[in-house]
C-alpha cells in the first residue's frame, strides 16, 4: 500500500515509520533521512541541501521530486511504500500524483499525526538516533533500554540533528505551516485524509494508524 504520514516536524513520523517498516514490511521512503545521507556522502545534491536544512528552509521542490522519483521505482517499492516528510508543499503533492499516475499506482491514505505546538519544540530538542542503525530515540519519552546502548543493535554511538535546536525548529515550524499545511486540506478534498491523535503515547499513536491502516486496506 502507498501511505503518506503528515505533520510538522517531531510529529512523530519518522519513530512511526520506522516500527511500520518492521511490523507491516513497508518500505519507508523518508526525504529528510535521504537528504542527511547526501549531506554526509558530499554529493552535489548534499551540497545544495546542507545550508538550507540547516536553516530550517525547505530543499527545492525540483531536487525532492527528483529523489522521490528515481527512489520508487526501485524494486522494494513494487508493492507499495511509506512517506515520511514527503510532498510538503503543493507541487509536491502534485508531482506525486502525476508519478504515481504514470506507474499505474494509487494513493492509499494520508495520515495526518495531529500535535501541539507547544510538544514539538520538547520533543525535537530530546531527540537522538544511533548512529549505526539510525534508531531514533528521546531523552525522556524514547530513552534505550540499557543505558548508552542502541535496543535494535547494540551500538553504543548516537548522533543529534544539526537542525534540532530551539532556533531552527522555529523556522521548520514556520515553514510547516506556510508550506505544508496547506496539503492537509488537499488531500482532505481528494478524500485521502485521515486524521490521528498524535499527542498520545507512542504506542497509542502506533495503535491509532494501524486501525487507519487496516481500514484503507480492506
Ligand atoms: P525531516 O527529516 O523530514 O524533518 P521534519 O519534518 O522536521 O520532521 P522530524 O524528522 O523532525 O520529525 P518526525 O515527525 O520524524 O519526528 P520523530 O518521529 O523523529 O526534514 C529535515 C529537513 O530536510 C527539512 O527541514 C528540510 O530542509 C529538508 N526536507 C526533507 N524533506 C523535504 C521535502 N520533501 N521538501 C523539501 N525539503 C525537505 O519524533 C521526534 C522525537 O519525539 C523523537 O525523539 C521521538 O522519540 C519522540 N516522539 C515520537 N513520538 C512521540 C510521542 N507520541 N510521544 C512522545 N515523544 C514522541
Ligand atoms: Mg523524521
Amino acid at each position: 500500500m502507498i501511505v503518506i504520514l503528515l505533520g510538522p516536524p517531531g510529529a512523530g513520523k519518522g519513530t512511526q515509520a520506522q516500527t511500520l517498516a518492521k511490523t507491516r514490511g513497508i518500505v519507508q521512503l523518508s526525504t529528510g533521512d535521504m537528504l542527511r545521507a547526501a549531506v554526509k556522502a558530499g554529493t552535489d545534491v548534499g551540497r545544495q541541501a546542507d545550508t538550507i536544512m540547516k536553516s530550517g528552509g525547505l530543499v527545492s521542490d525540483e531536487i525532492v521530486i527528483r529523489i522521490i522519483s528515481d527512489r520508487i521505482q526501485e524494486p522494494d517499492c513494487a508493492k507499495g511504500f511509506l512517506l515520511d516528510g514527503f510532498p510538503r508543499t503543493l507541487p509536491q503533492a502534485v508531482g506525486l500524483d502525476k508519478l504515481l499516475e504514470q506507474q499505474g499506482k494509487t494513493l492509499d491514505v494520508v495520515v495526518e499525526m495531529k500535535v501541539d505546538d507547544t510538544a514539538l519544540i520538547e520533543r525535537i530538542t530530546g531527540r537522538f538516533t544511533c548512529a549505526k542503525c539510525g534508531t531514533g530515540y528521546h531523552d525522556t519519552f524514547k530513552p534505550t533500554k540499557a543505558k548508552d546502548t542502541c535496543d535494535s543493535c547494540g551500538s553504543h554511538e548516537f548522533t543529534r540533528r544539526a537542525d534540532d535546536n530551539a532556533e531552527t525548529v522555529k523556522s521548520r515550524l514556520m515553514a510547516y505551516y506556510r508550506e505544508t499545511a496547506p496539503l492537509i486540506g488537499y488531500y482532505f478534498a481528494k478524500g485521502k485524509l485521515k486524521s490521528i491523535d498524535g499527542m498520545a503515547q507512542i504506542d497509542e499513536v502506533e495503535r491509532q494508524l494501524n486501525t487507519v491502516l487496516d481500514a484503507a486496506a480492506a
